[in-house]
Order: structure tokens, then C-alpha cells, then sequence
């Protein structure tokens, strides 16, 4: 079972403008709380409570006022810096230490899932013994994402970063599942064009040895890349729908940690001192009556 899990959560997305760009956009507020509750909060449900937060240089502080080391989530969150956007493969370098002899899963600080297949799918993610593993899900602008192309016994053929030609509408989302190789291979990788170690360069390591498998999230479930401003206010619009409708919270990474046990009333009433008085503290109020 994979037990250790790495936000990259630096704030340098490519398609975001330099205004937004000052801000580490995963402290700002999607919907009801903040854009890193929700990639944290899918590590959780896959079960992993080891989780390294790789944040921009001088971004420190602000991560540790929202998510504290010493908090009240039943989890052990570490930080590592980046100093500048080295690419996504990078995140195995820098967390060399913390992965030590362990495989490890990864979850790009701005990606939204949700969904009732969801759950099935981190399962069979960490559940993996070795090699790697992807989760896909169909897009009608894969020139803006890593694609992949399957066989039709769901092989992986050929994976291109954000194709001019498309060579198929399967975007390749931002959670991936590694065995331990993924340092070595990561180190060994060259820079791209555009100066960064690339994630389908380091899958390609894998698909070339048979050692990459790839999943689909599915239709009944919902991926968001809220790396740009307009995909980030969808994501809004999604999550305000879904919890006005449901009465229930996306990503309330209090209530996930107390229905798995790993924490108690006393955390949760802790919580609530912290948030102050507002919805999602009424909503903790709830769970525990
Ligand atoms: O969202 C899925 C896509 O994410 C994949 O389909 C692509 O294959 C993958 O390359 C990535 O594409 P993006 O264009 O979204 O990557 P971006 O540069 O925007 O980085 C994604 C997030 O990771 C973003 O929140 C910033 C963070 N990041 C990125 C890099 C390159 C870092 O923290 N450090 C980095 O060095």
C-alpha cells in the first residue's frame, strides 16, 4: 500500500497571469475553503497521512498559518521549498528524503477531482506494487494538457505534453502513483526546451520498461485543472452547486480524517476555534452532534 503522498503546490502555473501569479493560488479561497484542502483532502481518502507539501521559495509562512505541522487533521504534513518551477519531476528530487525506500503518490496542488468512482480509483492507486500508475479522463481541449494514447486493451502507446496535433482526448491528470524507481529515474531525466524536467518524459521511463498503467477516472466523476482563472471560477461554480444542493462539503478535510477515525471531537472543536464563526464551522458543529 502506498502510504506517502506529495502536493506539489507552488504557485508558478504556466497558463496563470503574472497578477495572479503573486499570489500562491493555493491559499485562495476555492469556494468555501482554500484551493489545497482539495488535492489534500484526495490523499486522505486514498488513505495516505504522510504527506510533503513542496511550496514556492518564501511561501513558508502562509502554509503553515493555514495547515500548521502540529495540526488538528490526524495527518503528519512536512514542507520542502522550490526555488524556482523546475517541472513536475522535480518533486521527487527535492522529496528524495521523505520518499526514502517507499513508493509515493503525487497530486498537482491546483487539480480538483470528484465523484463517486473516485474512491475505487485511489484504491486501485494505492494499491500498487511496482511501476507506475495514471488516471485519465477525456477533455475537449487536450492541447492544453499531457495526453496519452491507449490501445484498445487500454495500453499506453504514446504520451505527448500539450500536443499542437492531438493525438488523443485522454488528458492525463495530475495524480500519479510511483514505486520507489521514481527517484532514480527523475534524477537521470534532462530538461526540456522550455528548461524543466518534464512528468511525460518520466512516464515515458516507465511506458518504455511496460511498467505504466493507466485508469480511467470515469464519467461519473469530475476533474478540474483550476490552473487557469477561468477554470478555477468553474470549479467554484461546481463546488457551490454540489454543496447548496447535497448539504454536504467537498473536501472537508476535518470530517474525512473524523470518519476515518484519526481524529476526534476535541480536533474538530479546535477546528471551529480556528475558522471563527462562519459556514464551514457550522458544518463541523454538525458533524460531531
Ligand atoms: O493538470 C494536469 C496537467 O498538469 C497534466 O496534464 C500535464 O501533463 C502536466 O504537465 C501539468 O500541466 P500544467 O500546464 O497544468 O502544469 P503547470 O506548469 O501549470 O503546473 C501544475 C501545477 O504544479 C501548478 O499548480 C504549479 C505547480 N508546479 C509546476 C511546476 C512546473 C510547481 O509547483 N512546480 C513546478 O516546477
Amino acid at each position: 500500500m502506498i502510504k506517502k503522498g506529495i502536493i506539489l503546490a507552488g504557485g508558478m502555473g504556466t497558463r496563470m497571469s503574472p497578477l495572479t501569479k503573486a499570489v500562491n493560488k493555493q491559499l485562495l479561497p476555492l469556494y468555501d475553503k482554500p484551493l489545497i484542502y482539495y488535492p489534500l483532502s484526495i490523499l486522505m481518502l486514498a488513505g495516505i497521512r504522510n504527506i510533503l507539501i513542496i511550496v514556492n521559495k518564501g511561501q513558508l509562512p502562509q502554509f503553515k498559518k493555514i495547515l500548521p505541522l502540529k495540526n488538528n487533521f490526524g495527518i503528519n504534513i512536512q514542507y520542502s521549498e522550490q526555488f524556482k518551477p523546475g517541472g513536475l519531476p522535480e518533486a521527487f528530487i527535492i522529496g528524495k528524503k521523505f520518499i526514502g525506500n517507499d513508493s509515493v503518490s503525487m497530486i498537482l496542488g491546483d487539480n480538483f477531482f470528484y465523484g463517486q468512482s473516485l474512491s475505487k480509483a485511489l484504491m486501485k492507486g494505492t494499491s500498487l506494487k511496482k511501476g507506475a500508475k495514471i488516471f485519465l479522463h477525456p477533455v475537449r481541449n487536450p492541447n492544453l494538457y499531457g495526453v496519452a494514447k491507449i490501445s484498445s486493451k487500454n495500453k499506453v502507446i504514446k504520451l505527448v505534453e500539450k500536443p499542437s496535433k492531438p493525438i488523443s482526448n485522454f488528458a492525463i491528470t495530475g495524480l500519479y502513483f510511483f514505486d520507489n524507481n521514481v527517484v532514480k529515474f527523475s534524477q537521470k531525466l534532462k530538461p526540456s526546451k522550455r528548461k524543466e524536467l518534464e512528468i511525460v518524459d518520466l512516464l515515458n521511463v516507465y511506458r518504455r520498461k511496460n511498467l505504466l498503467k493507466a485508469e480511467f477516472i470515469g464519467r461519473g466523476g469530475a476533474w478540474l485543472d483550476t490552473g487557469n482563472i477561468e477554470d478555477f471560477y468553474n470549479a467554484t461554480n461546481f463546488i457551490s452547486t454540489i454543496e447548496s444542493r447535497q448539504g454536504f462539503k467537498i473536501a472537508c478535510i476535518e470530517e474525512i480524517s473524523y470518519s476515518k477515525k484519526w481524529i476526534g471531537k476535541k480536533e474538530i472543536k479546535d477546528q471551529i476555534k480556528f475558522y471563527g464563526k462562519c459556514e464551514y464551522s457550522r458544518y463541523l458543529e454538525k458533524i460531531i452532534k
